[in-house]
C-alpha cells in the first residue's frame, strides 16, 4: 500500500484549524502529525512514497453532496449526467462522495428500483456513492420493504407533497411513511410544497397565455412551500420520525424550520447554491426562453423579498443544517426546450454538482460564513446527516482519504469550457468568478484531479452502505 505524506497546509474541520500534516496509508488516513515534533516529520517525509506540498493551502475533508440525480427519468425525458459523467464532474469540483436517488413510481417494487439503481451506478463512478430511495407508491408492501432497505444501507427516505399524479404522496401515505421510519430509525426527507395546489395555479398561468419560464416561479408561490413545510413538520410530529426538508428556498419555510428546532424538534433543512446566489427576476425572468435553465422546484425565488440574505443567515444560525446540489442538469436543447410555449413541460432541475464546494467559499471569502463552518456545511453534517461519518466527513485518524486541496489564493472562472465537466450544453453557473480554487481532490487514497487534470478511474467509486443517521436527538 502506498504511503502519502501531506505536509504544510492547515487542516481545517468543522470545529478548527490547524497546522498540521496528514498521513494517509493505502485508502485511509492514519495520523495526524505535528510538524514541530522533530525529527519525526523530517524523517517520516523520507520514508513516504509520496509528499505533497500543501504551502498555503487548507487541507479539507473531501465534499459529500447529499442529492444528486444522477440519469434521473423526468417527464419523459432522463438527466444528462450519467453516474459516469456526473462523478467525474464531481470529482473536479472537491465531492468526493454523492448521495444519489433511487426512484420508485407507483406500480413498482421498492426493491426492484433500488436494485436498478445499484446497476446503473455500479462500476461506473468516479466517487463514492449511497443511495436514498424515493417512495413513490406508500403502500403496505412498500413500507415493509423499508426496513429491508435500511438493512441495506439506504437509511433515509424521499416522499413528494409536490408532483400529483407522478411521485406524489397524500398526507395518509406520509403518516404511514413517518410512522415506518419513526420504527426504523431512517430518517425522511420531504420535498415540501403543496403540489395540489400548485398544479391548478399552473394550468390558470397557461390558460391566460402565461407560457415563459418566469410563471414556473410565479406558480410556486413561497406560501405553499411555507405550507407545506408546516404540514411535513406536524406530521412528523405526530409520529416521531426525524424530518429533512430537502431544497429549501423560501424563508418563511426555514422560520418554520427554525421554530420547530427551538421548539426541540427533529427537524433540518437543506439548501441548494443556486437559492443561495440566485433569483426569480435575474435568472428565471431572463430574456426569451433563456429562463428554463434556472427552471427547478422548489423554484429561485424573488431577490426584492431577500430569501437568499436569509438563507445565509440560516446557515449561521444552524438551522440550514447542509449544503447539496440537487445536481439533476438537462440540456437545453432537446431537453429544456420541450417546454417552448408551456412552461409546466420544462423538465425540472440545474446541473451544479462540479461547483458547490467553490460556491460555497465565496461565503467565506464575502464575510457570510467561517471557514469551519463552510467544511461543515459541504462535507460534515451530510456525513453524519446521512450515517457516514467518521469515515467521511473529516480529515482523522481511521477515516477514508477523501481529501481536497484547497488554494485560497487561487481563482476559479466558472462557465462552459472553464471548469465545466457536466454532460451539459449550458451552465446555470456562467460568468461566477471564484476567488479560490481546486488544486487536488483525492479519493480514498488516489489523487483523481490534479491541477483541473482528471486522473480518476470510471469505477473507483463505490457505494456506502450507510449507517442511520448521528445528528438525531
Ligand atoms: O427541480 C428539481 N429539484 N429536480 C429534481 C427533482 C427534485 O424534486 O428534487
Ligand atoms: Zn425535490
Ligand atoms: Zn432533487
Ligand atoms: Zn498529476
Amino acid at each position: 500500500m502506498a504511503t502519502t505524506l501531506i505536509t504544510g497546509g492547515t487542516v481545517v474541520s468543522s470545529t478548527g484549524r490547524q497546522r498540521i500534516d496528514v498521513l494517509v496509508d493505502g485508502e485511509r488516513i492514519t495520523a495526524l502529525i505535528d510538524p514541530a515534533a522533530q525529527p519525526f516529520g523530517p524523517a517520516l517525509a523520507d520514508n513516504v512514497d509520496e509528499v505533497i506540498d500543501a504551502s498555503g493551502m487548507y487541507v479539507i475533508p473531501g465534499g459529500v453532496d447529499a442529492h444528486t440525480h444522477m440519469e434521473m427519468p423526468f417527464g419523459g425525458t432522463t438527466a444528462a449526467d450519467t453516474f459516469e459523467t456526473g462523478t467525474r464532474a464531481a470529482a473536479h469540483g472537491g465531492t468526493t462522495t454523492i448521495i444519489d436517488f433511487a426512484i420508485q413510481t407507483p406500480g413498482e417494487r421498492l426493491q426492484d428500483t433500488l436494485e436498478l439503481w445499484h446497476t446503473k451506478a455500479a462500476g461506473n463512478c468516479a466517487v463514492d456513492y449511497g443511495f436514498h430511495q424515493i417512495v413513490g407508491d406508500v403502500n403496505a408492501e412498500s413500507l415493509r420493504a423499508m426496513d429491508e432497505l435500511v438493512n441495506e444501507g439506504v437509511t433515509s427516505f424521499k416522499l413528494f407533497m409536490a408532483y400529483p399524479g407522478v411521485y406524489y404522496s397524500d398526507d395518509g401515505q406520509i403518516l404511514r411513511a413517518m410512522q415506518a421510519c419513526a420504527a426504523n430509525g431512517a430518517l425522511m426527507m420531504m420535498h415540501a410544497e403543496n403540489g395540489i395546489a400548485i398544479d391548478q395555479l399552473i394550468a390558470q398561468h397557461i390558460g391566460r397565455g402565461e407560457t415563459s419560464p418566469y410563471y414556473h416561479g410565479v406558480s410556486r408561490p413561497w406560501q405553499l412551500e411555507e405550507e407545506a413545510t408546516h404540514r411535513a413538520i406536524m406530521l412528523a410530529d405526530v409520529t416521531g420520525a426525524p424530518l429533512y426538508i430537502v431544497h429549501v428556498s423560501a424563508k418563511q419555510a426555514l422560520e418554520q424550520i427554525a421554530t420547530a428546532r427551538g421548539a426541540g424538534k427533529n427537524v433540518f433543512a437543506e439548501t441548494c447554491p443556486q437559492y443561495l446566489y440566485l433569483s426569480l427576476e435575474e435568472q428565471l425572468g431572463a430574456a426569451g426562453f433563456d429562463g428554463a435553465k434556472w427552471v427547478c422546484s422548489t423554484p429561485l425565488r424573488s431577490r426584492a423579498e431577500g430569501h437568499q440574505d436569509e438563507l445565509w443567515k440560516f446557515i449561521r444560525t444552524h438551522d440550514v443544517s447542509g449544503v447539496a446540489t440537487d445536481h439533476c442538469p438537462f440540456c437545453m436543447k432537446d431537453q429544456k426546450e420541450m417546454g417552448i410555449g408551456d412552461f409546466s413541460k420544462i423538465p425540472n432541475g440545474i446541473g451544479g454538482v462540479e461547483h458547490r464546494v467553490d460556491l460555497m467559499y465565496q461565503g467565506v471569502v464575502d464575510g457570510r460564513i467561517s471557514l469551519e463552518r463552510w467544511v461543515d456545511v459541504c462535507s460534515t453534517t451530510p456525513a453524519r446527516m446521512f450515517g457516514m461519518y467518521p469515515r467521511k466527513g473529516i480529515i482523522a485518524p481511521g477515516a477514508d482519504a477523501d481529501i481536497v486541496l484547497y488554494d485560497p489564493k487561487g481563482h476559479t472562472s466558472i462557465g462552459l469550457g472553464k471548469t465545466h465537466h457536466m454532460n451539459l450544453d449550458h451552465s446555470a453557473w456562467e460568468g461566477f468568478e471564484i476567488d479560490g480554487a481546486i488544486r487536488r481532490v483525492i479519493s480514498r487514497g488516489t489523487t483523481i484531479v490534479d491541477n483541473g487534470i482528471y486522473h480518476g478511474k470510471t469505477g473507483h467509486g463505490q457505494f456506502v452502505a450507510r449507517a442511520l443517521s448521528q445528528n438525531l436527538i
